[in-house]
């Protein structure tokens, strides 16, 4: 028997904000140094940018790339890593206990961004530093003005302002290992002070405040409420962070893993909704998912690593297919509360928990969550749609009555063309889909499947797993723990 997919196109989310596609740049191990940025390489640019990097980046089409962290930015002082390079300091970096030779700051990163086809989403320090320091760098980047940032700017040879639009608020500041973390209310202070100072500068910039790194930490909830009521006519998204893993080898639950990021967003969503009633305000606060991953191979590996070097290669997860199908399906989940969650940075995109691996002095390749992004990010512009199905419930791990499968479907802005995303989430079933969309035709079927759970891609390898067209033409098969994308054309019965 078929099942049956339908559209609903009488309810449609949201237009898809596009910053949605957004990834992350860290000082952090290998992304910058060795990842984006090495001067030596054979493809190397005339700033030192790989090129066959920036090839494989304009491919995601990422709109937005959040820097220079994460933890790292906690304990930055972004003037290190201005003016002639050979002045510039070596630092003890805490974050990750590495060496940061200052080599790529905002003035190199911000042209990176522009080679490739993307915007910076710029983090502020809020650790070891204040709203002083912050305003000084919105200064820096986007003042016109005749002042001591701006002019700084100029000397280091970029008359016209960078122009960042995005701004985060400090980087996960409720966590012990966060340098300079901090207590709901301080943080609620700092965030709101440093808010207003840059907006004064910059009243154009929009602002996101750090919501909890996890659901799972002790303080969610509270310290929510703590910063929304402090922080709530002065920032414009509130940050959400998950991590997901196979870490006890139990594939069914992992490849759940989109249950627990859908609680995660509804419940920040209800907090932002809750304090907007209770300020009896009309702004809505919407999400900032600004990190979201995969990341849990590296974990013990990364304990062996000596400290106090240069670019030492930290975090550098090796995807495998389940891998692959969980990102996808985690790109649905957003997809799904597009109407809330307008920012979403797939964390991180080279060599650092990333899509995209190099060797230095090498190659470059894509990782299996390369494809589900790519198909995401490239088709999924446009208008996302809600998508029914009678393929039936099941439960695995702590989550019961999930959906088999998990869809979404976006139409595009000219309304010729639909993408319907897929995640059969079972590692047993298949499903035969009959889709009901009148004057809709199935016009192609990509699939994500390998019998291999565990199938990775490697520099010698790099298209073990890679999705591929899927014939239909006797029928739209679902395979068990499968990512596909139909791609349909409207056509209204008359010949083309
Ligand atoms: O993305 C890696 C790290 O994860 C980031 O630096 C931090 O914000 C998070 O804990």
């Amino acid at each position: 028997m078929k099942t049956i997919l339908s559209v609903l196109s009488e309810k449609p989310i949201a237009v898809v904000d596009e910053r949605i596609y957004g990834s992350f740049i860290e000082h952090l191990g290998r992304a910058v140094y060795g990842g984006i940025y090495e001067p030596g390489h054979p493809t190397a640019d005339d700033m030192g940018f790989r090129r066959d990097v920036l090839d494989l980046i304009r491919k995601l089409n990422v709109p937005i790339v959040r820097y220079p962290g994460g933890n790292f930015v906690s304990g930055y002082n972004w003037e290190d890593g201005t003016g002639p390079k050979e002045q510039r300091p070596g630092k003890m970096e805490l974050a990750w206990f590495s060496v940061e030779t200052n080599q790529v700051g905002v003035d190199e990163f911000q042209e990176w961004a522009r080679r490739a086809n993307s915007q910076v989403m710029m983090a502020v320090n809020l650790g070891t530093r204040g709203p002083e320091e912050a305003r000084q760098l919105v200064e820096y980047c986007n003042s016109e003005t005749h002042t001591e940032y701006a002019d700084r700017r100029r000397r280091n040879g970029f008359e016209k302002p960078f122009g960042i639009k995005l701004w985060c608020l400090g980087n996960e500041m409720d966590g012990p290992w966060q340098i300079g973390s901090k207590k709901p209310m301080e943080y609620a202070r700092a965030a709101c002070e440093a808010a207003k100072v840059m907006k004064w500068v910059d009243p154009s910039i929009e602002l996101v405040a750090c919501g909890s790194s996890s659901s799972s930490i002790p303080t969610f909830g509270e310290w929510e409420r703590t910063v929304l009521r402090e922080c709530y006519e002065h920032i414009d998204y509130l940050s959400l962070h998950s991590y997901y893993g196979n870490r006890n080898g139990d594939s069914a639950a992992f490849l759940l893993s989109s249950a627990d990021m859908d609680r995660f967003i509804r419940e920040v969503a209800d907090i932002c909704d809750e304090i907007k009633a209770e300020k009896k305000s009309d702004k809505v606060v919407n999400l900032s998912f600004d990190e979201w991953n995969v990341w849990f191979h590296s974990n013990e590996q990364d304990k062996e690593i000596p400290r106090w070097q240069v670019a030492p290669p930290l975090l550098e997860d090796v995807y495998n297919f389940e891998d692959a199908v969980v990102v996808g399906d985690l790109m649905i989940t957003l997809l799904q509360h597009s109407d809330r969650v307008r920012i979403a940075c797939l964390a991180q995109l080279v060599n650092v928990i990333a899509p995209i691996m190099t060797e230095n002095s090498g190659r470059a390749w894509a990782q299996t969550i390369f494809y589900p992004f790519y198909y995401t990010s490239n088709f999924g512009r446009g208008t996302a749609l809600p998508v029914h199905t009678d393929g039936g419930l099941f439960s695995a791990g702590t989550v019961t009555d999930a959906e088999k499968l998990n869809c979404v479907a976006v139409l595009s802005e000219d309304k010729k063309q639909m993408a319907v995303f897929i995640v059969n989430r079972t590692l047993e079933d298949s499903f035969e889909l009959a889709v009901q969309e009148e004057n809709w035709q199935v016009v192609r079927h990509v699939a994500l499947e390998n019998d291999d759970l565990k199938a990775v891609n490697t520099a010698d390898q790099p298209d073990a797993v890679i999705p591929f067209e899927k014939d239909f033409s006797e029928g739209i098969r679902i395979a068990p723990h499968s990512w596909n994308m139909l791609l349909l054309e409207f056509s209204d019965g008359e010949a083309r």
